[in-house]
Order: C-alpha cells, then structure tokens, then sequence
C-alpha cells in the first residue's frame, strides 16, 4: 500500500494508473476508521480498479466548540486497518497541504446546507464542501464513496458535483449497524457503558417513527412522540426528529417513496446522528 503525504505524489501515482486505463475511486475520512469506512472501502473495490482512501481531520468543518481536539488520530491503526483490506494508495495531508497560508476560497452551497446539522453547526457544511471539492480536484478519481449514515452529507456532495459539473460519480452505502441497531462512527468511542445503553435508542425510536409515518400516524405527532421517548430513555436533548424528502430535504407531512426519518441528539459530550427509509 502506497502512502502519499503530498499533492504531488498522489497525483502522479494516479496519472500512472490512468495511462494503464484503471478506474480510480475514492473513499475521503477524517480517520478513527471503523467497520462502516471498510464498507465503504470494499465498495469502491467492487467499482474500481485502485481505491484510494484520504485521511485528513479538516479542522474548517468543526465549531470552536466542538471535538476536533479530541477526534480519535491513531494514524498506524487506521493505517494498519486499510492494509488489510488491499487499499492501494492513503493520501494523508498536513493541514498546511490543504489550508497553506494565505488559503482564502470558500465553497458555500446555499440549499440543504442550513437545515438540520447544518443549523445546529453553522459553518460546518461550508468546511465539508470546501475540503471534499480540494480532495476531489487533488486525487481526480472517477468515483467517491460516501456512507449514507451522513445522508444529509451525502446530498450536498450529489449536489455539489453536479452543480459545479465535477467529473466524478457519487456513491452512497448503507449504514453499518452494531448488532443492537447503533449506527457506527467514529463518535460512538465517547460513549461509557451507561451512554453506549441509552445510545442504542436513537435507531429504535427512528424506525419506529418510520413505521408509524407509513402507516398513517400524521409525521409531526410520530416524531414528536419520539422526541419525548429519546429523553425518556436517557437522551440529554433532542436536536431534531423530522421526517424529510430523501432527496431535496424538505419536510415530509405524508409518507411517499423516498421520505426518511432524521434525528440527531446529545448524550453527555456526543452528539449522535442517523436516519432510516420510511417503509413504504
Ligand atoms: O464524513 C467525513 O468523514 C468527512 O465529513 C469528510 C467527507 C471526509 C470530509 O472531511
């Protein structure tokens, strides 16, 4: 496995693979990789020809407040972890690679980006958007892999390639799940025994909601009832508990092919997001 700490050298070992006329694809992390980033590795593989992972913690897509300084930076684990699985080449950046001094362009997407996460951390989609359209430009890979438990991520990034005509195809994956219905990420490691108990009914309280809303419960009342449900079980606040259009992200007041039902809440010092389809 190769391990590319500059521009120049993930590019040319791509420019390499693409005068043999491989198909490259790309899997971007922040690392603290974890079984739902092997999904997404192996995916790729289905679909190209060389996988390349990024590991960058891009420090412009978390709040002052938030936990970039505590995000999990075991570079040889995660590094071991992708060797494992055939991964060909790991671009790992500085910060000063991406963000040199005198870095001054932002990339602001007006839609989709100031609901949800995004207006519960303003600024966040901003730095999402800038990072993923460097790692793009830099790796130029035909695909890009995304994990659809960042569903709202997910849609800015289907909407950022084709708004700005970026030649590369998006891939979405299923949330890798622990065996009581957790979603995994890399946020779930804050978790103590307590939490880890209370966090599993975040995914329950979502595919019940899902399940009320398909067969008639009116949204608003559904996700309200899990709203109270989520604090019950332990949840310290409920961010929010909505049903959506999959796609546009609008609100959903009536179940229809494509509705998803999000939620995102707080359980000490972590925050928890996931969604799931409405069955119908
Ligand atoms: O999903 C993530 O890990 C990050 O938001 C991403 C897409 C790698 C951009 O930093």
């Amino acid at each position: 496995m190769g391990v590319a700490k500059k521009v120049v050298d993930v590019r040319s070992c791509v420019a390499e693979w693409r005068r043999n006329g491989l198909r490259i694809a790309v899997v971007p992390t922040m690392g603290g990789l974890h079984a739902g980033h092997v999904s997404l590795v192996r995916a790729a593989q289905v679909v190209a020809d060389r996988v390349i992972v990024t590991i960058f913690l891009n420090p412009t897509q978390f709040g002052a407040h938030e936990d970039l300084g505590m995000y999990p930076a075991e570079r040889n684990r995660d590094l071991a972890l992708l060797e494992a699985e055939g991964v060909d080449l790991v671009f790992m950046p500085t910060r000063e690679d991406i963000y040199p001094p005198g870095f001054a362009t932002r990339v602001v997407m007006d839609d989709l980006t100031d609901l949800m996460c995004g207006a519960l951390r303003p600024g966040h989609f901003d730095g999402v958007t800038q990072v993923v359209t460097k790692l793009f430009n830099i790796v130029g890979a035909d695909v890009a892999v995304f994990g659809e438990k960042d569903w709202q991520q997910l849609q800015i990034v289907r909407k950022l390639v084709a708004d700005l005509n970026m030649p590369v195809e998006i891939l979405g994956c299923p949330t890798v799940r622990e065996p009581d219905g957790l979603a995994l990420s890399t946020r779930n490691g804050y978790l103590s025994g307590d939490a880890r108990d209370v966090a599993r009914a975040l995914y329950r309280s979502l595919s019940l909601v899902a399940e009320e809303i398909a067969n008639g419960v009116p949204t608003e009342l559904a996700c309200a009832q899990a709203e109270d449900g989520l604090r019950g079980a332990g949840f310290d606040s409920v961010d929010y508990l909505e049903c959506r259009d999959g796609e546009t992200l609008r609100l959903a007041m009536a179940p229809f092919k494509g509705a998803r039902v999000f939620g995102a809440a707080v359980l000490g010092e972590t925050r928890l997001i996931d969604n799931v389809a409405v069955p119908v």
